[in-house]
């Protein structure tokens, strides 16, 4: 491990942060933990794009943790309507009722005591306590790694716990010495990784002579960029199908409240099936209303739903699975009242209110039940 790149390490990129780093955002320069946090937790998998014009409408619902934890679930996610990842809406939810409840409405500064707390994970930590509070706390996001792992040509996958380990020791030993340089730092590294040392396309590769670390660079001095991380072995997402119950009674569509553990947790989607394995047989309609809708319905919603017929077939992609979303559809001539509190009948235009599920949104909008225009406030991956 070379010492001078070690000891030079975060003055080099503190500079090239000066001459071409990202500035001006409107959360950078923060020292209240609150802002850092929601920021934070925005950017994780969102474009810096979308933040610009998210992250000010959600501090404005919301200027304060208190706020946010006082606030009911459905308008968090209404409000992180269309930016995905919805776990990341409810875990700031709980996150800022553990704030209140345990730390009396301060975020601790310690990044120990920030990681315990509901969706910071231990890089999240290290940026909220570096930005806000000016701790010597690494970060090791993806980003992060790459850099790392290029410079001193880190070799075996990312996914190794022994790998990941040498990395945070050696994001701990290049953090600058001055505590007031820890927020800049922290910033520069960030940027490096998304516009410089990216995935595909480094700097180094260009034929521009610019990195900074050129000459120190392990993955650079041997030609091996693109080499390094080295790559994760990934096994291809397994597959499912499920039913989906598309029920309408003149402008009311029937929803379903998700449960919250579950994949689009919280938002309101079309009653469905549990998933099974793409081998396994179909259902019928009589199977599919009797696993949905409550059991003491079924029987008078059989012979209501006599014309329940399977329509479209949605393919989803998600981080780690794909689903087959079978749809099944039919016109009720007299809505049923629901006794199960979790379904509810929604007039079309008042869908707007509800957050739902992206592909569910895409399909009422294929289906010409609902407007372009008319959803503004929904979406989810
Ligand atoms: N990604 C995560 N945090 C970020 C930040 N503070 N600036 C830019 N991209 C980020």
């Amino acid at each position: 491990m070379s010492k001078t790149l070690i000891d030079q390490f975060s003055k080099k990129l503190i500079a090239w942060h000066q001459r071409s780093g990202r500035s001006g955002l409107p959360w950078q320069n923060q020292r209240d933990p609150y802002a850092v946090w929601v920021s934070e937790i925005m950017l994780q998998q969102t474009q810096v794009a979308t933040v610009l014009e998210r992250y000010p409408r959600f501090m404005k619902r919301f200027p304060t943790v208190r706020k946010l934890a006082a606030a009911n679930l459905d308008e968090v996610l209404a409000e992180w309507a269309g930016l995905g990842y919805y776990s990341r809406a409810r875990n700031l939810h709980a996150c800022a009722q553990q704030v209140v409840n345990v730390f009396s409405g301060k975020f601790p500064s310690d990044p120990v005591l920030l990681e315990q707390l509901k969706g910071i994970g231990r890089s999240t930590a290290g940026a909220i306590a570096a930005f806000a509070f000016h701790e010597q706390a690494p970060i090791l996001d993806a980003n992060v790694k790459r850099i790392l792992a290029r410079l001193f040509a880190e070799e075996g996958s990312l996914q190794e716990k022994a790998v990941n380990d040498r990395l945070w020791a050696l994001a701990n030993t290049l953090l600058p010495s001055k505590p007031e340089d820890m927020p800049v730092y922290t910033q520069a590294l960030m940027d490096f990784g998304a516009t410089w040392c990216t995935a595909r396309k480094p700097v180094c590769l260009s034929g521009e002579q610019k990195c900074p670390f050129l000459n120190e660079c392990q993955a650079n001095l041997s030609d091996q960029v693109l080499l390094f991380p080295q790559k994760n072995i990934k096994a291809k997402s397994p597959e499912f199908d499920c039913d989906m119950l598309l029920l309408r009674s003149g402008n009311s569509v029937l929803l379903q409240k998700r449960p919250s553990k579950a994949i689009w947790g919280g938002l309101w989607s079309l009653p469905e099936s549990s998933w099974r394995n793409k081998s396994a047989p179909g259902l019928s309609a009589k199977q599919l209303l009797e696993m949905v809708l409550p059991q003491e319905q079924t029987s008078s919603l059989l012979k209501a739903c006599k014309n329940l017929k399977q329509s479209e077939s949605i393919k989803h992609i998600f981080t780690h699975r794909r689903l087959w979303m079978h749809i099944w559809g039919a016109d009720l001539r007299t809505p049923f009242e629901p006794s199960d509190p979790n379904l509810k009948w929604v007039a079309l235009n008042h869908l707007g209110h509800y957050g739902l599920p992206q592909p569910i949104k895409v399909l009422l909008q294929k289906l010409s039940l609902i407007r372009g225009g008319d959803l503004k406030n929904s979406a989810a991956n």
